[in-house]
C-alpha cells in the first residue's frame, strides 16, 4: 500500500543526528518546569510522545538564569541540583527511542516577576513592571549563562538545545529597534542588535561541540511595529547558520502583537510562507510552525517546499500517538487539537498545569490507570456529547463492554453546534475523529436512541453513566412566545430564520459565539488565508470586512462583556465583534416583547429595541432527571458534564469528568 504521507516519513539529517521523520513536537511550557520533584510526570508525558513517533521533541522553556525566569516560580536550569530530575525525562524518552532537546528561554521584559531585565528599560504593554537595563557585563554574563545551561543540558542527557529567539522574549528584544535603544556594541544597526543572538549561538555551539543539536527558534514574522522585516530576518538566519545553528524552528509574532497567531481563527499553516523565507536563505533544515494540526496539512507544507520539517505543539497534547497514527494509515483516528487554548495556554495564565480539553490525559498520564479492569463490566453511557464520548473511550480502554446511547442522529453534542462558529470548524473534525476512535475501541454506539429508565434497568448494566447534557433555558417575560424569539440551538442548527436586525439575550460564551456567527460576513468558500491576512493586517493595512447583520447583545449583569471568555482567545472574539459593529448593552432589565420590539430598562431609561429576531442565550438547565429515575430502580449511576452541572457550558470540565469516571469504572 502506498504511504499516505511519503514526505513526513522521510528521515532527515539535523546536525549530526538523523531523525526518523519530519515531525517535531514543538516547545510547550507545561507549568511543571519549576517543580523538579514532579519531573516524573513530565518524563511520562514526553516518553508517551516519543513512543507515539515524534521525530524530535523540544521541552518547554527553561531559563538560563534566574532573571530570565518566566514567572516567579523558578524554571531556571542553572545549577547541577536538578540534573538527576532532568535525567528522568531524558532517560524515559531515550528508552522509547526518542530524541529530546531542552529549550532555553530568557523572558527578558516578558518575565512576570518584580525584577525583569532587558536590553533597554522599556516596559512591555503586557507586563506590569518596567525592566531594568542590562549592563554590558550583564549581557556577557547572560551569554555565558546560555553556555552553562547548555553544558548542564548535555550532562542531563538532552540531545541538544533550542535557543528561544522569538515571540518577543529577550533575544527578540535585542533584535528590534522597538525594544533596543542601546548605544553600546549591543545596540544600533541590525548587525549590532544581532550581536547578542549570534554570540549566544556561538557560545552554545562551543558547549555542544559537534554532537548535540542546536535548534534556533527564529521569529519568522514579528507582527509588531519596530520589528524586523523579511529581508532582515533572512539575513539574520544566514548569520545564525554561520554561527552554528543546525536548524531553524520558526516562531510567529510577539506576545504583545494584536494579531492572532495560534487561535482557531488562524487558518491551518497560515504562516508557512514565513518559514519559506528563511528556507530560501539557509541550507540547514527549517521547521514550519503554528496551526498545523493534521498530517494532511503537514504533508502539504512539505510538498510545497515551504519547510523541511513541521512542528506541532498542541496537537501532541491532543494526541500522543499523532505520528504513529498518521504513518500507519490510521490518521482519521488522530484526536484533533481544536485550537481552543482552554486547557493549555489559558492554564498557563491561571497558573494551572497545562493539559488538553480533548485529551484529559495530557500531562495527567500518571493519574490514569492503564491496567485492564479487574472485572470487565457491562457499561451504558447515555448521551454522546463530549463528556459521554470521553467516558466511553476510557471505559472501553480498560476492557469494559460499553454501549453509548445518543438521542440525536450524530455524536458530539455541543461540539456539533460549536463547529458552526467561524474559527471553530476544527470542532467538526474532532467529532469525526471521535467516531473513529469509538469504533476502534469497540464501543457500541446507538444513535437515535431514546432509552427509558426501565429499558436501561432491564439490561442489567453494571454501571450507567448519565451524560444527557443540558436544555437551553427559555426566556420568561411577557411576549416571550413571539415567533421572533428563537433559541441559540435552532439558530446554529439553521432551523430558525434570522433577520437583519438581531438582539441576543445573554452575554456569556454562547452569546458571544452566536453574535459572531450572525455578524460574521458570509465568505463561503473564499480564500480564508487571504481574508485572515487582510482582516488582521498581516503585511498590509488592517481592513476588516463589514458585519453581515445589525447585532445587539444584551445582559442583565453589569461590567464589561466577555469577562468569562478565554484569556488567550477572548480578546480576539471581542475585537471581531467590534469589527463587525456588534453593539453591547449591560445592566439591562428585560420587560416585555411586543410588535414594536424588546422593551428594556436601560439604567433609568425605558427603551424599545426593534428586532427581526431575538436569540435567547440565557443559560441552560441540567438534563438530570434520568439520574434519580435510575437510582430508584437500584442502578449504579454516575452523572457527568452538563447533566451533573449545567452552569456555563464547559467542555473542558465535561471531558475531564467523563474521562476520569470512565477510567475508574
Ligand atoms: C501551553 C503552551 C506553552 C507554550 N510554551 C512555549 C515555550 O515555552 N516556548 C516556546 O518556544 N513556545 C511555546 N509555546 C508555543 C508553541 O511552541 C507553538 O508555537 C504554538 O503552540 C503554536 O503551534 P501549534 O499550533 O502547533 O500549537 C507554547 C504553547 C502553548 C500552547
Ligand atoms: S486544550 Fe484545546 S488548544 Fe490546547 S491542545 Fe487541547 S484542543 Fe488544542
Amino acid at each position: 500500500m502506498a504511504m499516505a504521507f511519503p514526505l513526513i516519513v522521510e528521515p532527515i539529517q539535523v546536525g549530526t543526528r538523523r531523525l526518523p521523520n519530519r515531525i517535531v513536537m514543538g516547545s510547550m511550557h507545561t507549568g511543571l518546569e519549576g517543580e523538579p520533584e514532579r519531573f516524573g510526570e513530565l518524563a511520562r508525558f514526553y516518553a508517551d510522545r516519543a513512543k507515539g513517533g515524534a521525530g524530535l521533541i523540544v521541552t518547554g522553556g527553561f531559563s538560563p538564569n534566574h532573571a530570565g525566569r518566566i514567572k516567579d516560580h523558578p524554571c531556571n536550569f542553572d545549577s547541577r541540583e536538578t540534573i538527576a530530575n532532568h535525567r528522568r525525562i531524558t532517560d524515559a524518552v531515550h528508552d522509547q527511542g526518542g530524541c529530546i532537546i531542552l529549550q532555553l528561554l530568557h523572558a527578558g521584559r516578558y518575565s512576570y516577576h518584580s525584577a525583569p531585565v532587558a536590553p533597554s528599560p522599556i516596559k512591555s504593554p503586557i507586563n506590569r513592571d518596567a525592566p531594568s537595563e542590562l549592563s554590558g557585563d550583564d549581557v556577557r554574563q547572560t551569554i555565558a549563562d546560555y553556555a552553562s545551561s547548555t553544558a548542564l543540558a548535555l550532562e542531563a542527557g538532552y540531545d541538544g538545545v533550542e535557543i528561544m529567539g522569538s515571540e518577543g522574549y529577550l533575544i527578540s528584544q535585542f533584535l528590534a529597534t522597538r525594544t533596543n535603544h542601546r548605544m553600546d556594541e549591543w545596540g544600533g544597526d541590525l548587525a549590532a542588535r544581532a550581536r547578542f543572538p549570534i554570540e549566544v549561538v556561538k557560545a552554545t555551539r562551543r558547549e555542544l561541540g559537534s554532537t548535540g543539536i542546536l535548534s534556533y527558534r527564529i521569529s519568522a514574522l514579528d507582527l509588531i511595529e519596530g520589528g524586523l522585516n523579511q529581508d532582515e530576518i533572512a539575513w539574520l538566519a544566514k548569520e545564525l547558520e554561520d554561527a552554528g545553528a543546525d536548524c531553524f524552528m520558526t516562531g510567529i509574532g510577539w506576545h504583545e502583537s494584536p494579531i492572532p497567531t495560534i487561535a482557531g481563527v488562524v487558518p491551518h499553516a497560515a504562516f508557512a510562507d514565513a518559514a519559506a523565507n528563511i528556507k530560501n536563505a539557509v541550507s540547514v533544515p527549517v521547521i514550519a510552525s503554528n496551526r498545523i494540526n493534521s498530517p494532511d496539512v503537514a504533508e502539504q507544507v512539505l510538498r510545497n517546499s515551504l519547510a523541511d520539517m513541521v512542528s506541532m505543539a498542541r496537537p501532541f497534547l491532543a494526541d500522543a500517538d499523532f505520528v504513529n497514527k498518521a504513518l500507519s494509515g490510521n490518521q482519521r483516528a488522530i484526536n484533533v487539537c481544536i485550537a481552543c487554548n482552554q486547557a493549555c495556554l489559558d492554564h498557563y495564565f491561571t497558573n494551572e498545569i497545562a493539559t488538553c480539553l480533548v485529551n484529559p490525559r495530557a500531562i495527567r498520564e500518571l493519574e490514569f490507570n492503564d491496567a485492564p479492569a479487574p472485572k470487565a463490566k457491562k457499561v451504558a453511557v447515555v448521551g454522546a456529547g463530549v463528556a459521554g464520548i470521553a467516558c466511553a473511550l476510557e471505559a472501553a480502554k480498560r476492557g469494559h463492554a460499553v454501549t453509548l446511547y445518543e438521542q440525536g442522529g450524530q455524536i458530539g453534542g455541543q461540539f456539533i453546534l460549536a463547529a458552526r462558529i467561524p474559527g471553530k470548524e476544527d470542532y467538526g473534525k474532532a467529532i469525526g475523529s471521535f467516531e473513529h476512535q469509538l469504533d476502534q475501541a469497540g464501543v457500541q454506539t446507538v444513535l437515535n436512541a431514546s432509552v427509558s429508565p426501565d429499558e436501561l434497568a432491564e439490561q442489567a448494566y453494571d454501571d450507567i453513566v448519565v451524560s444527557t447534557g443540558i436544555t437551553p433555558r427559555a426566556l420568561d417575560i411577557p411576549g416571550a412566545n413571539d415567533p421572533r424569539v428563537v433559541g441559540y440551538k435552532e439558530v446554529l442548527e439553521g432551523s430558525a430564520k434570522v433577520g437583519g436586525q438581531v438582539l441576543i439575550i445573554g452575554g456569556g460564551g454562547i452569546g458571544h459565539d452566536v453574535a459572531l456567527f450572525l455578524a460574521h460576513p458570509d465568505d463561503g468558500e473564499a480564500d480564508k488565508l487571504a481574508h485572515f491576512k487582510q482582516h488582521w493586517g498581516i503585511e498590509q493595512e488592517r481592513s476588516p470586512p463589514a458585519g453581515r447583520r445589525q447585532v445587539t447583545m444584551l445582559k442583565r449583569s453589569d461590567g464589561p462583556f466577555g469577562r468569562t471568555l478565554g484569556k488567550s482567545t477572548g480578546w480576539i472574539l471581542r475585537q471581531e465583534l467590534r469589527d463587525y459593529g456588534v453593539r453591547q448593552l449591560a445592566s439591562v432589565t428585560y420587560l416585555k416583547i411586543d410588535e414594536s420590539g424588546l422593551h428594556i430598562l436601560n439604567g433609568a431609561e425605558n427603551e424599545v429595541l426593534p428586532a427581526d429576531t431575538i436569540v435567547v442565550c440565557a443559560g441552560q438547565d441540567a438534563n438530570a432527571e434520568l439520574v434519580g429515575q435510575l437510582e430508584e430502580r437500584g442502578c449504579s449511576v454516575h452523572s457527568i458534564g452538563g447533566a451533573r452541572l449545567a452552569g456555563e457550558l464547559d467542555a473542558k470540565r465535561a471531558m475531564a469528568e467523563g474521562a476520569a469516571i470512565g477510567n475508574q469504572l
